[in-house]
């Protein structure tokens, strides 16, 4: 079946259509299109996402890229393409945001005759991590995971450790009591002058400092990171470099110091926190999720630790980690008996544990 998905959470308007089919195989998909357009550009001047702003840019842009990816999989984009469902994020997001996306899947569905399924965000970022290249370039398998699965879930705005016994079924075990990780990557690198987004250029900064093997003469906390439970929090981290930094003139090899030091206590209380909970819940499989996971030192810290517990390790391809509409297109075709006509809302704070 082919599975047309829209993505309007955030500052990405993405559009996506799979072909997706149960064989001998298990499930597999094709990607026919995959299309995001960015606002970063436009958000970057207010250092983060301005909703109004994304909004109107949503409303502008979807009918366009819906031409884009009806051409890119050779379907008419004048008649009606031979689409079998429409997915689309509920939540969690920005609300005016995932209503743009709702009210354009909700007219096409209806133009079209056929369902429309309502999709949890983060549950697209559990899947899209479960995707694994088989031949040709667009084609991929769906592995099933060694139950108990833990996912981590890290993103702009969710850090989660979610306890997976059967898909479709999650249970949040821990979670961010403040900011988010990807939150604090956006703030740390705000403070040190870096641009919007702040993961990625704290990243960069970062290799560049081990390169030159310059670290921080003063280490940045590790924050709850000898707390028994499974919670997080991000925001002591930020306000200890917001003071450290604060008046003072940083060189470039301060920076490259402190987004080191800032990646590396992310990525100590990230792995240890995921430590604890493999033990805890004696897990089989671990699959990480969300924009963050983009960060190629903690996918590689998070690999050490999969390797000590000898257990698999399910990361997104690269340029899935960030939010797509590839997987909400996938978690569309695991949620089909969600199937709604018209009547679900945007829910911006909508949890995945159902
Ligand atoms: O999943 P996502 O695209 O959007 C949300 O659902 O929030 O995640 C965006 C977050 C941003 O905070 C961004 O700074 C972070 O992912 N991010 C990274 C990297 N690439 C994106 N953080 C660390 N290192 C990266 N390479
Ligand atoms: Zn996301």
């Amino acid at each position: 079946m082919k599975i047309l998905g829209i993505e309007t959470s955030c500052d990405e308007t993405a559009l996506s259509i799979l072909d997706i089919e149960e064989n001998e195989n298990g499930v597999e998909v094709t990607v026919l299109a995959n299309e995001i357009l960015s606002q970063i550009e436009l958000h970057r001047p207010y250092g983060g996402v301005f909703p109004k702003l994304a909004k109107r840019e949503h409303q502008k842009n979807l009918d366009p890229i819906l031409k884009v990816v009806l051409e890119k999989a050779s379907f008419s984009t004048t008649e009606k393409p031979p689409i079998d469902a429409v997915a689309v994020t509920q939540g969690p997001g920005l609300e005016m945001c995932l209503w743009t996306g709702i009210v354009f899947a909700k007219e096409l569905a209806e133009k079209w005759k056929v369902p429309v399924i309502p999709v949890n965000h983060m549950e697209g970022h559990i899947l899209v991590s479960l995707m694994r290249k088989i031949g040709e370039a667009s084609q991929y398998i769906i592995i099933e995971p060694e139950l108990p699965a833990l996912s981590l879930l890290i993103s702009g705005g969710h850090t989660e450790l979610v306890l997976i016994r059967k898909v479709g079924k999650y249970e949040i075990i821990g979670k961010t009591r403040d900011d988010a990780v990807g939150e604090c990557f956006d703030k740390t690198a705000r403070l040190l002058g870096l641009p919007y987004p702040g993961g990625p250029e704290i990243s960069k900064f970062a290799s560049e400092a081990r390169k030159k093997n310059i670290t921080l003469e003063k280490p940045l906390p590790r924050p709850m990171i000898d707390s028994k439970d499974l919670d997080f929090s991000f925001s002591g981290l930020k306000t200890s470099v917001l003071y450290a930094t604060k008046d003072k003139n940083l060189s470039p090899d301060d920076i490259k110091k402190y987004a080191r030091e800032i990646e590396e206590a992310i990525t100590d209380v990230i792995t240890n926190k995921v430590e604890k909970a493999i033990e805890e819940y004696s897990i089989e499989s671990l699959i990480i999720g969300g924009g963050v996971i983009a960060n190629t030192f903690i996918r590689s810290a998070l690999q050490k630790v999969a390797d000590s517990f000898d257990i698999p390790l399910y990361l997104p391809h690269i340029s899935h980690s960030t939010d797509n509409a590839l997987m909400i297109a996938l978690a569309g075709y695991f949620n089909l008996k969600n199937k709604h006509s018209k009547d679900f809302k945007a829910e911006g704070n909508q949890s995945i544990s159902k």
